[in-house]
């Protein structure tokens, strides 16, 4: 008997729907909110709004895709936290209502925990399956919001044993990209101009911070002095402050090489701890997760190092490292087989412990 389950994401500003039966997904749809793109960062509101207007023709879509009709779905996996609360609650209440009317399951997912099981995701390279990771293993998960390490007995045994005490590696990504002037979300931006650039013309400091923690926001100040000073100085001294348009020049005359310097430091920043970790706890198994692990930097960097120390390294398929509803589909496959349900009561959370 085939089980075919429904997944719903909507945590932040991408609203996603797809279709997974038996562990292997049929449909991935994500439909992306151009209306940020003005503010510089998600809007809240226009988040939910945007939300409200996508989530039927996202889910539709997802279905007509799979080639399944509602009625076939066995049960419906839907994002519960973290995440934009206005967000979190469309995707929720759209979740709940469909379970209710169908009589079916739902089960509520934890997005930082789809993100790490995203590595489970069926996915091919050249017509061949890729080999996916044995449990245990860690997980360096990097997205917008959260930077963790973690450790991961079971698709539903897993402990954070590391994670950022200010900023996210994704915010260190698109806050660096604002003070260059370029749109949200900067990451990719970096990512494509860095690629031009040499990542050694600048020097950017590595935070010093115990255990297996992270720290950003250190960074981003040293970017911010780097750029008023237009580039004399790392640290913040009046008699170099630039003026705006030097500044804008030198920024010009010098994107590739800042923007691979600062990828530099952020990639070293995670990989440095990410070694640290697998002394650590002794595991060879190592993924990486969440929207930052799209950067072509982090990916070529991650493997070059495991091959170094002899991990076996894994990464998902680009489409399952941004958010997106197939990773969602995936763990609700995982919590069905475990029997981990939730009821209509259960609350969606913009915080959410592990
Ligand atoms: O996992 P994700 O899609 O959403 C959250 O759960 O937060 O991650 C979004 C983050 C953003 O900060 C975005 O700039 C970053 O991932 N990102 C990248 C790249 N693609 C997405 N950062 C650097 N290089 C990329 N290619
Ligand atoms: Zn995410």
């Amino acid at each position: 008997m085939s089980l075919t389950i429904l997944g719903i994401e909507s945590s932040c500003d991408e609203t996603a729907a797809s279709v997974c039966r038996d562990g292997k997904i049929l449909s991935n749809i994500v439909a992306g909110q151009k209306v940020h793109e003005q503010y510089g960062g998600v809007v809240p509101e226009l988040a939910s709004r945007a939300h409200i207007q996508n989530i039927v023709p996202v889910v539709d879509a997802a279905l007509k895709t799979a080639d399944c009709q509602l009625s076939t779905v066995d049960c419906i996996a839907f994002t519960q936290s973290p995440g934009l609360i206005g967000s979190l609650l469309v995707g929720s209440q759209f979740a709940k209502s469909l379970a209710l009317s169908l009589n079916k399951p739902l089960i509520a997912v934890h997005h930082m925990q789809a993100h790490v099981l995203a590595n489970l995701i069926p996915s091919f390279s050249d017509g061949k399956a890729d080999p996916k990771p044995c449990f245990p293993f860690l997980c360096l998960t990097v997205s917008g919001g959260h930077t963790q390490i973690v450790h991961c007995e079971s698709p539903t045994q897993m402990k954070v044993i590391g994670e950022t005490i200010d900023d996210a590696a994704g915010e260190a990504f698109d806050k660096s990209a604002k003070l260059l002037g370029l749109p949200y979300p900067g990451g990719p931006l970096i990512d494509k101009y860095a690629r031009q650039g040499d990542p050694n013309r600048f020097k950017f400091p590595e935070p010093q911070v115990p255990g297996l923690d992270f720290s950003f926001s250190g960074l981003k100040t040293s970017i911010l002095y780097f750029l008023q000073n237009a580039g004399k100085s790392h640290s913040f001294k009046e008699e170099y402050m630039a003026t705006g348009e030097e500044r804008e020049k030198f920024i010009r005359d010098n994107l590739p090489d800042i923007c691979a310097s600062i990828q530099h430091r952020i990639v070293t920043i995670l990989l440095n701890k990410l070694k640290k970790a697998t002394i650590e706890t002794g595991m060879r198994n190592i993924c990486l997760a969440g929207g930052v692990s799209a950067n072509r930097g982090l990916r070529t960097a991650f493997e070059g190092t495991g091959k170094k120390y002899g991990w076996n390294t894994f990464i998902p398929a680009l489409e399952y490292c941004t958010d997106n509803a197939a990773m969602i589909a995936i763990t609700g496959y995982y919590k069905y087989l475990a029997g981990d349900f939730a009821d209509l009561s259960v609350i969606s959370s913009a915080r959410a412990e592990w």
